[in-house]
């Protein structure tokens, strides 16, 4: 591909002290890797491995200890205006206002882009309607179940039009059946919409249902692995890089610091 990337880690690393005092911890260890322009990413790795680390560090949350990461050629830390309405966040929990109702939740980051009131209320209708909430605009987030919490804070995402859409685990407390309905209604927004995604999950089959391309982390966060999904696949085809990939998360028991 010839596109810029659209995300670009160069050797970044990020440590962190303990909270003891004894030391520092490395979460994330020289990790680069580049995704262009309408790809979709899943990152797959074990809990504690770093993808939230790095998936701060794409959002602008947190700053590299060392190396350099830039997300449409900008550092996303130390210009974090310029990423305003740019990048769409859907954090593991929907992460909603309680006392906002469905419609007020997802106009709120309009809102925060000054866009025009009756305008911001017509695209967040738009969005609730596509993802099948025509009806709850009014409710209130207890009132909705978590699958419908979660497509709000999709609807909330894309609401804002942002060129790059991050998910962290956003699927992971549904049941499968609705989580699968909302992967694919996901996959398929963002290729409509031909945004660029990096979605994390600690699934397999959730990785490949969603990636053009999968990249395994393993602990401090770095790239054990790497595949290509491509639609062409044939299931024995597919089923060997979930051997793979199996067999690289084999590798490491599940720990924590
Ligand atoms: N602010 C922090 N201060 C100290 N240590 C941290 C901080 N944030 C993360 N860590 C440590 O860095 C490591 C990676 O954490 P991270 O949240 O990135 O993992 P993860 O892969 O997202 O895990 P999970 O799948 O459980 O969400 C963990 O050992 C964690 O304790
Ligand atoms: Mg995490």
């Amino acid at each position: 591909m010839t596109s810029a990337p659209v995300i670009r880690f160069d050797n970044v690393s990020k440590t962190f002290e303990r909270p003891d005092g004894r030391g520092s911890f490395v979460a994330v260890d020289k990790l680069s890797f580049e995704i262009a322009p309408g790809e979709i990413v899943a990152v797959l790795g074990k809990t504690g491995c770093g993808k939230s680390t790095m998936f701060n560090i794409v959002a602008g949350l947190i700053e590299p200890s060392s190396g350099k990461a830039l997300v449409d050629g900008h550092d996303p830390f130390r210009d974090f205006d310029y990423f305003r309405g740019k990048i769409g966040i859907v954090f593991q929990g929907d992460r909603l206002m309680p006392w906002r109702s469905a419609l007020d939740n997802v106009l709120l980051g309009l809102q925060i882009l000054d866009t025009d009131d009756s305008q911001a209320r017509e695209t967040a209708m738009r969005w609730l309607a596509r993802l099948g909430l025509s009806g709850h605009e009014n409710d209130y987030p207890h009132a909705l179940s978590g699958g419908m919490r979660q497509r709000v804070s999709i609807a909330r995402a894309f609401a804002v039009d942002p060129n790059i859409l991050l998910c962290d685990e956003p699927f992971s407390a549904l049941d499968e059946m609705t989580a699968r309905d909302l992967r694919a209604e996901f996959v398929r927004l963002v290729r409509q919409t031909h945004k660029t995604a990096v979605f994390i999950t600690h699934q397999i089959g959730e990785a490949m249902e969603i990636g053009d391309r999968v990249l395994v982390f393993q602990r401090p966060a770095r790239i054990a692995y790497e595949a290509r999904l491509s639609p062409g696949m044939s299931e024995a085809e597919r089923q060997a890089v979930q051997q793979q990939i199996m067999a690289v998360l084999a590798q490491e028991p599940a720990s924590v610091a």
